[in-house]
């Protein structure tokens, strides 16, 4: 492995230089080589801070890392770091190359999709200049002569840079005063633009990363776009070896809970550009909500909230009458460089990062920040306690919640916490024995949340929780008892909110990523939408009991079927099962939890395909695009559907289930678990009680 990856190095090595000659003598950029004795390793800790305000920019450089941050604006011109001038494009204007922005709709925005505000500050402040750290501000406040025009929040942007320190912190306090006009706000993050020239190699995950294509190769004449702009087809990109890949960007989403450090490498000089995200009670929607990380531009996004794969749902809606604060980050920016000595720059620059990430972990919360806004540990409360299940068809005694997800976010309905923005979520998971302890929350007020790998629902603690500074709250022994009224007839999939276990084909040999071929997220491959019509190009899925597998004979996602260029079918995938005793004036129960609904209307009919209406429909649900953006799961539903007796019959039954609603290859649904319960009172022939 070690000398393949040399020798892909030594060949990058030679095309990065190639690509800097030419950059270099067409642009005439000054590039500097990296000095013989330069590491990140070994840092100069004793260099001194210095701080250089002028006119129009601010510089910050602690001898490891130099900032240049446009004044007041608050954007990075750039970031000078191992020899390097500017890690970030300097072919960009300098606007672009290192930014906070937000997208807003309300009074003044433009277009359907909202306006763009790059949250330029117009106010300078240093917060903090000593020894060991330096603290400036570039904030904008709000008023009415601004009505319209901007986004309706003061805004304050930060960026720390510590001595001894290989990076630089940011974070941003927005607030909405009460009076102020109604907004809804649908993204916002800090975007870098590493230079292009330099970083080709991306690294999101052990199992995740690889050598990427140029920004240049999407342009039309090198790329053709696909079935939405974000996928294309690189027909003629700059190093031969993409051809015929896909690119996308969403084919590097992230959830929250693993979204903890991501960036990319520059193989000459060897330096590492990386964004750390050591605690994320800042990030919207909970634990599963993937977000966008890093893709082609280079480009590296910390997104602190975005609608991505969950939809309208999740559009921040604020009234006129509300009063809202909230900070986003801190995030830490880590630059590393390669020492000469290993064999494999790009893992030990990789492997060095994780490492930083699980020292910014060891320090979250950070207590050097200067504001009154994020508060230090000891103003933080902890909360611990036990999780039990009780399912009594699963077992008689209480189970351990084992691996569950335990939460404090904002009060509100069971599961609630998916579509939740505003506040700040704090998740930990149980361990093997349910217990849980979720640390250095914030002060206020909040419910308890949790769900369990391997059981249906969601949990919620009934009595409200509240955190003062210092609490060690016990909650004690707490137990989730998933819905249930009977045992259980036969299921397909497991409980776990995504539809991973399913089957998931091959992408169409003309569409792929190399990345993910023979990985464990193969469902991340561009167009697998169309795989269905390809599989059944006439008639739909039918599975039976007992007969079929679900990890090789159920597919995936419930899709439409393409029938011409423009039109698309509903379609209706069978359950085939068979009873040998049916107890007619009894109650069975069908639960089907989805793991995704873009603009779907699921109908269920118990062995009448015509049945009018249907048994059960759901209404049409959903929005939240998963299946166009390569994710295995999206928003989270649970339907409990009750099957009288009589409906069914002794020997072979069939289930019909109809998603309808076909106007685009998008729609669709992926169902997370299926199960029949019979009548409770089978239990006494199961023997339970
Ligand atoms: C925010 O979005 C909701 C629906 O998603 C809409 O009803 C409301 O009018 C929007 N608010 C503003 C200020 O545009
Ligand atoms: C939370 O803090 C307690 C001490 O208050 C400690 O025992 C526990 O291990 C911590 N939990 C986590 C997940 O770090
Ligand atoms: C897929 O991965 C497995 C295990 O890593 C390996 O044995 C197999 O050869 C790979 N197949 C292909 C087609 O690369
Ligand atoms: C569908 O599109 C293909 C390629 O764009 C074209 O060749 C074909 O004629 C179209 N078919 C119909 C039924 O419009
Ligand atoms: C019931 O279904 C099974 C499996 O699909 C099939 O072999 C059998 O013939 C069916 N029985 C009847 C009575 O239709
Ligand atoms: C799909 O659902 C939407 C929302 O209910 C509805 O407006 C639209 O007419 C439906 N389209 C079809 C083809 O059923």
């Amino acid at each position: 492995m070690s000398l393949s990856n040399t020798v892909v190095f030594l060949t990058r090595f030679l095309s990065t230089i190639i690509i800097i000659l030419c950059i270099t003598a067409r642009d005439s950029l000054e590039l500097h080589l990296p000095s013989s004795n330069g590491t990140s390793a070994s840092p100069p800790v004793s260099s001194p801070l210095q701080l250089l305000i002028h006119d129009q920019y601010v510089l910050i450089d602690n001898g490891i890392v130099g900032l240049n941050i446009s004044k007041p604006e608050g954007s990075i011109n750039g970031i000078s770091y191992n020899g390097v001038d500017n890690l970030l494009e300097v072919l960009n204007p300098e606007f672009n190359r290192g930014y906070w922005d937000l997208v807003w709709i309300g009074n003044g925005s433009i277009g359907k999709k909202g306006s763009l505000d790059r949250l330029e500050g117009t106010d300078f402040k240093v917060m903090l200049e000593n020894e060991e750290q330096i603290e400036v501000s570039f904030s904008r406040t709000w008023n009415f002569s601004l009505e319209g025009k901007l986004v309706p929040l003061n805004v304050d942007k930060r960026f720390i840079v510590l001595r001894g320190s290989s990076g630089f912190y940011s974070y941003g306090i927005y607030e909405h005063v009460k009076g102020w006009p109604a907004f809804n706000l649908t993204n916002t993050r800090i975007a870098f633009k590493p230079r292009k020239d330099m970083f080709h190699y991306m690294a999101i995950a052990d199992n995740r990363q690889r050598y990427m294509p140029l920004p240049d190769d999407r342009e039309p004449d090198r790329g053709q776009e696909l079935a939405y702009p974000e996928a294309v087809l690189l027909v003629n990109p700059i190093e031969p070896e993409f051809k015929g890949e896909v690119d996308d960007k969403y084919e590097y989403s992230v959830e929250n809970k693993d979204n903890r450090v991501h960036g990319w490498i520059s193989s000459d000089p060897p330096i590492g550009f990386w964004q750390i995200t050591p605690g994320d009670e800042f990030r919207s929607g909970g634990p599963l909500k993937q977000c966008l990380t890093s893709h082609v531009g280079p480009t590296n996004l910390a997104i602190f909230h975005s609608t991505h794969y969950s939809g309208e749902d999740l559009i921040m809606k604020f009234g006129s009458d509300e009063e809202w604060k909230k900070v986003y980050g801190p995030i830490f920016m880590y630059m590393n460089s390669f020492s000469n000595g290993g064999d494999d720059p790009l893992q030990e620059l990789w492997e060095d990062a994780k490492n930083q990430m699980k020292v910014e972990v060891q320090s979250w919360p950070y207590d050097f920040l200067e504001s009154n806004e994020f508060p230090a540990r000891d103003q933080r409360g902890n909360i611990s306690g036990r999780l039990l299940v009780h399912d009594r068809y699963v077992s008689k005694e209480h189970m351990p919640a084992d691996g569950a997800f335990v939460g404090l976010a904002a009060p509100g309905d069971v599961g609630s916490w998916q579509r939740e923005a505003k506040g700040y979520q704090f998740w930990a998971r149980a361990d093997k024995h349910g217990y849980f302890s979720i640390n250095n929350t914030r002060v206020g007020n909040y419910n308890l949340y949790a769900w369990v790998p391997g059981f249906i629902g969601d949990y919620q603690y009934d009595v409200p929780v509240t955190i003062t500074a210092g609490v060690e709250m016990d909650v004690g022994c707490l137990v989730y008892e998933p819905s249930r009224d009977g045992p259980t007839l036969w299921e397909i999939g497991i409980p776990d909110r995504t539809a991973a276990e399913f089957f998931v084909p091959d992408p169409n040999p003309k569409y792929i990523n190399k990345l993910y071929v023979n990985h464990t997220d193969k469902f991340r491959q561009y167009g697998l939408w169309e795989r269905y019509t390809d599989l059944y190009p006439e008639t739909d899925l039918v599975y039976t009991n007992g007969l079929n597998d679900y990890k090789k004979d159920w597919f995936f996602a419930q899709v439409t079927r393409k029938v011409d260029n423009n039109t698309y079918q509903d379609t209706t995938w069978q359950i085939r099962f068979s009873l040998d005793a049916v107890e007619d004036s009894e109650s069975y129960k069908l639960r089907i939890a989805l793991a995704t609904a873009h603009v779907s209307e699921l109908q269920v009919r118990i062995n009448d395909p015509k049945a009018n209406p249907p048994d059960f429909s759901s209404g049409v649900i959903g929005k939240d695009n998963t299946i166009a953006r390569h994710g295995i799961h999206g928003l989270y539903w649970l339907f409990n559907i009750d099957v009288p007796g009589s409906k069914l019959v002794e020997g072979n039954n069939t289930i019909f289930l109809t998603r309808t609603n076909s106007t685009s290859p998008f729609q669709g649904i992926m169902y997370d678990y299926i199960r029949l319960e019979g009548p409770p009172d089978l239990n006494k022939n199961l023997g339970l009680q």
